[in-house]
């Protein structure tokens, strides 16, 4: 889906990656529209119930790729204003977005109630205050869920494990009735529903399942003191193949029906999802030059033109991401660290690697770079950020320009 060698030549729906490289030059993300409608489909299919598909823009932030899924019907997860900004642009209603974060501002909590967005989704009690308070002087109500911790071991990576007791996210799940309780007291407070969310790349249903019923359960207390939630919001997380021989992800279908099952004595209460990864992770490649090789003896580096400010999974996580060329030449394989220009150890895509040997000057690409790509770059080391191209068929279209030295230092002073 999206990305497809033909003859050891990789395309993007209709294209040539090669071609569309020559023109934008590289470092370069390459996202295909298709992939990500398709995802979307699949994923807004599998749920039968009624819900809202909130997708998680901090995976992939860029104007065009959240307004593919505006136009598609979505609603966004933000964590931030600036992401609120941003999926207003792009055309998401309002009602259909969720606030999501462990520190939103009075600044950021007035932007939201003044746009009417569907609900806060609140991590403590200083934050319901603070809801409180913002609305108060804006003379509306505050619309918000608790995100509860169900303390349930999401099996993934612990820096992208959200749900245990020992991280800093929601209301741990023995105080989370107290807080509804809390709530219900406060004038300017309408409580609308619930939120969890354990983790990401999620490759077991099971800990969601687990979740859910967590939470099931608590709905049920409030039920019986009197708190009726509209919305029941699950978060996202639902992993996706990095690695062909390693990952096995659940079927959304298989996802959904967990979710679904756990939820069922709860008919009437609006589903939420808010998926990042499985929408646009498998969506997006970054394409990168090879300028240099070198050996020291024990090792081979591919020293490339992007390095870890532009994709930063690799050194983060140690995740893993498939490296290919763009053009197979059938060359031998060699096994090496893939590196890029910034000065840290740490600046690798990929290590012990087996690829086939390259040429100064070929292309590479990394799969598996739409989500948490773009979005996480930065311009440590003064890298202007790469240029980003979406392909929609056989046409290709920039969606975000490549940064000029003169972007490097706006709103810097001499
Ligand atoms: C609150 C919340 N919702 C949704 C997501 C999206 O997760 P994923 O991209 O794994 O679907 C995240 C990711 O960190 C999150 O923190």
């Amino acid at each position: 889906m999206g990305f497809e060698y033909k003859n050891g030549e990789l395309y993007v729906e209709n294209l040539k990656v090669r071609d569309i490289v020559k023109d934008v030059k590289t470092p370069a993300y390459i996202y295909s529209k298709k992939h990500f409608q398709e995802q979307f489909e699949k994923f807004n299919k599998a749920f039968t119930r009624e819900h809202c598909v909130s997708f998680a823009i901090k995976a992939n932030s860029n104007l065009s790729v959240i307004k593919t899924f505006a136009e598609l019907g979505s609603g966004a997860d933000i964590v931030s204003k600036g992401e609120l900004f941003r999926a207003l642009k792009a055309g998401i209603d309002p009602s259909k977005i969720v606030f999501s974060g462990v520190a939103k501002t009075d600044d950021e909590i007035e932007y939201a109630i003044e746009n009417g967005i569907m609900m806060m989704n609140l991590e403590s009690l200083d934050e319901l205050y603070a809801v409180d308070r913002v609305a108060k002087k804006l003379n509306k109500k505050g619309r918000i869920a608790f995100r509860v911790n169900p303390d349930v071991d999401p099996k993934t990576h612990p820096y992208i494990s959200t749900g245990l007791k020992k991280n800093k996210f929601g209301i741990p799940y023995e105080e989370a009735f107290d807080a509804y309780m809390q709530a219900k007291n406060l004038d300017n407070i309408e409580i609308y529903g619930i939120q969890f969310h354990i983790g990401s790349q999620l490759l077991d249903s099971t800990p969601i399942y687990d979740a859910s019923v967590k939470v099931a359960e608590l709905m049920r207390k409030l039920q019986d003191s009197g708190i009726e939630l509209k919305a029941i919001d699950v978060g996202g997380g639902l992993g996706i193949v990095y690695n062909k021989k390693e990952d096995n992800p659940p079927s959304v279908e298989t996802y959904a029906k967990q979710i679904e099952d756990a939820f069922k004595e709860f008919p009437n209460a609006l589903l939420v999802l808010e998926p990042g990864r499985f929408l646009v992770g498998n969506g997006g490649i970054m394409v990168t030059k090879v300028v240099y090789h070198k050996t020291n003896g024990k090792k081979n580096f591919i020293i490339v033109d992007a390095g870890m400010n532009d994709l930063i999974r690799p050194s983060l996580y140690g995740a893993f991401q498939e490296i290919q060329p763009i053009t197979q030449k059938g060359n031998k394989k060699i096994v090496c660290d893939i590196v890029g220009p910034i000065c840290e150890t740490g600046d690798f895509l990929a290590r012990d690697y087996e690829i086939e040997d390259t040429e100064n000057g070929q292309y590479l690409a990394v799969f598996s770079s739409g989500a948490y790509g773009f979005t996480m770059a930065s311009n440590y080391n003064s890298r202007p950020k790469a240029v980003e191209v979406m392909v929609d068929n056989d046409a290709y279209k920039i969606i975000r320009k490549r940064e000029s030295l003169e972007d490097l230092i706006k709103g810097e002073t001499l």
